[in-house]
C-alpha cells in the first residue's frame, strides 16, 4: 500500500513537472535562438575591437597570418629533430621584426595594435636567438612567450 502511493506519487509529480520542464526548454531555445539572431546582425557578443579593414586588406592580413601560424609549424617540426639553427632562421625570417613586418605592422591606424604586432615580432627574433642556443627548454619557454602574442591579439582585435 506504501509502496503504491510512493508510486502514485511519483507519478503525480512527473506529469505535473513535465509540460513545465517541456514549456520551460521552449522558452530557452527561443532566447537562443534570439541571441544568435542579435549575434548575427551586429557582431553581437564578439566584443574585440574591429581593425576596419578593407576587403583588400583582410585578405592580406590572412596570408600572413597563415604563414605565421605555418611558421610555427615548422619551428615545432625543427625542435622535434634537434635542427635548432633551422629553426632559428626561421623564426627570424618569417616571424621576426624585418623591414617588410615593420612596414606592414605601421600601416594599421590602432596605435594598440601596431605596438602589439611589433612587440610580437621582437619576441620572435628573440625566441630566434635563444634556439640558437639549443636548449629545448628555453626554447620551449622562448615559443610559447612569442605565442602568447598570437593569444593575446586575437582575444583583443579582429578585423
Ligand atoms: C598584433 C595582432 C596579431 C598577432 C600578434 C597575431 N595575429 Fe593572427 N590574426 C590577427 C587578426 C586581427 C586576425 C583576424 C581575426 C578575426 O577577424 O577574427 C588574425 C587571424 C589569424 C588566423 C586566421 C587566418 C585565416 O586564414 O583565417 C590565423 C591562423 C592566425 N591569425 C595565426 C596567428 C599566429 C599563429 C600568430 C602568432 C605566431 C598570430 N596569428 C599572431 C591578429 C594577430
Amino acid at each position: 500500500m506504501k509502496q503504491s502511493i510512493t508510486l502514485f506519487g511519483l507519478l503525480w509529480m512527473i506529469s505535473i513537472s513535465a509540460p513545465i520542464l517541456a514549456q520551460a526548454m521552449d522558452h530557452n531555445m527561443q532566447e537562443m535562438n534570439h541571441h544568435m539572431m542579435m549575434q548575427s546582425k551586429d557582431g553581437g557578443s564578439d566584443k574585440r575591437i574591429s581593425l576596419q579593414l578593407s576587403p583588400q586588406q583582410k585578405q592580406h592580413q590572412l596570408a600572413n597570418m597563415r604563414s605565421h601560424i605555418q611558421a610555427v609549424q615548422e619551428i615545432v617540426g625543427m625542435l622535434s629533430q634537434g635542427k635548432f639553427n633551422h629553426a632559428s632562421s626561421i623564426a627570424h625570417q618569417k616571424l621576426g621584426l624585418t623591414p617588410e613586418m615593420k612596414k606592414m605592422c605601421n600601416m594599421f591606424d590602432n596605435t594598440n595594435f601596431r605596438k602589439l604586432g611589433l612587440a610580437f615580432h621582437q619576441s620572435a627574433d628573440e625566441l630566434g636567438d635563444v634556439l640558437q642556443k639549443g636548449n629545448l627548454k628555453q626554447s620551449l619557454r622562448a615559443l610559447h612567450n612569442t605565442m602568447n602574442y598570437c593569444v593575446q591579439c586575437h582575444a583583443t582585435f579582429r578585423q
